[in-house]
């Protein structure tokens, strides 16, 4: 889950899926054990919000019930201070019947107000009101709401039916209203030998960004023996791949080290999809996001030759065997193709043409950072 953008708003992640079955559940079977084995209920659901909702709820009810929805709707009445609302759909008989109102969320309780106003003139045997959200430190009202799923923070959420102009209902999540994200944060992606390091280098300064290179914050580490250096060191030196918390976790650390930043570039990390959702959340938390992947893409066989010729003279025996070098691009390509794929699902991938000068490739690179 990473930040969300609705028209100027932006969203944090705030109550994940399993939370909420949970809570859809839980729900479920309170209202399940408070009724009589032999009682048919019917549910009303409140539109638009409640559609997810109620749809959850339903298939958690193991009971033989019937179900209904409305949508509360204000019509603006003789004299136009007046504003009186009225049931849309409502063509039950409901005389007699236990009638439960599905309410995604109650906030003031204006809305509910309403729904104890009209159902009081339907001759039922008794209404009751379940609503899975509900913002206690807003609520202005003297009426009883029977169950809760869950009380939360009085702070805008959208997701699973919620929304914000209309938008939002669709994500299978609950997101927080979050201040406009501060940062600009990239992952730098490029094959060995294409310029990444000296375009990070340019691009730190321009933007006032900190570079985040996992292959020194690694050293850094070990060489300091800091906890996660140790741990690290550990798993390196019995042969082992450090496990992706290990690296998160000291990836992290640089990243608050620099809270003051403008953004950060990420090189060397992710590596892998599980690295990217780690990285996604974290920043998430703090409201920040991945605004984009940068990835350099050059021609294999310029860079075979750019690499052999810096070989002759670097002495770096990993650059002067052409097979070795065709293997290291082999493992990125196959890396890289799955964060492509990863960024290219938020619409968050940008190739830029590695081919020229070094002022030009920046001013490419530029001009794709301007517009994140
Ligand atoms: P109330 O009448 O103030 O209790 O508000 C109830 C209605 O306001 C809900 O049915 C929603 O349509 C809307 N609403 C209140 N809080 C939120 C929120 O945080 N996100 C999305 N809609 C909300
Ligand atoms: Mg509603």
């Amino acid at each position: 889950m990473s930040i969300l953008k609705l028209q100027d708003l932006h969203f944090k992640p705030y109550i994940n899926k399993e939370e909420i079955s949970a809570t859809v559940k839980f729900l479920a079977q309170q209202v399940q054990e408070d009724l009589p084995k032999d009682e048919i209920p019917i549910f009303i659901g409140i539109l638009n919000g409640c559609f997810l909702f109620a749809a959850d709820f339903i298939r958690e009810f193991n009971q033989n019930c019937e179900v209904s929805f409305v949508k509360l709707a204000s019509y603006q009445g003789t004299s136009s201070t007046e504003n009186v609302k009225q049931l849309l759909g409502m063509n039950e008989d409901l005389t007699g019947r236990t009638v439960i109102i599905l309410e995604d969320i109650i906030d003031t309780g204006g809305t509910l107000q309403e729904i104890y106003n009209i159902f009081r003139h339907k001759n039922v045997k008794q209404l009751k009101v379940a609503t899975l959200f509900f913002k206690p430190d807003v609520f202005r009202k003297e009426l009883p709401i029977d169950y809760i799923g869950k009380s939360i923070e009085d702070k805008f959420i959208v997701g699973y039916g919620l929304d914000y102009n209309g938008l939002g209902r669709n994500y299978p999540e609950i997101y927080q209203l979050t201040p406009t994200p501060k940062m600009k944060n990239i992952v730098l992606f490029g094959p060995p030998g294409a310029g990444k390091g000296t375009q990070a280098n340019f691009l730190k300064e321009m933007y006032n960004l900190v570079h985040i290179s996992t292959g020194d914050v690694f050293r850094f580490n070990i060489k300091n023996q800091t906890e996660l250096g140790l741990l690290a060191k550990k798993y390196m030196d019995e042969g082992d791949l450090v496990p992706d918390e290990v690296t998160i976790n000291m990836l992290k650390a640089e990243v608050d080290k620099n809270a003051d930043a403008n953004g950060f570039i990420f090189d060397g990390f992710p590596r892998t999809e599980s690295q990217a959702m780690a990285l996604d959340a974290f920043l998430a938390e703090k409201g920040e996001q991945i605004n984009g992947m940068i990835a350099l893409e050059v021609p294999e066989d310029l860079l075979v030759e750019r690499l052999l010729e810096r070989g002759k003279t670097s002495g770096r025996s990993d650059d002067t065997d052409e097979a070795k070098i065709r293997n290291r691009f082999n493992e990125y390509n196959t890396k890289t193709a799955i964060l492509k794929d990863y960024f290219d699902a938020q619409t968050k991938y940008y190739g830029i043409n590695g081919v020229g000068s070094i002022e030009e490739i920046t001013q490419r690179i530029a001009r794709v950072f301007d517009t994140l």
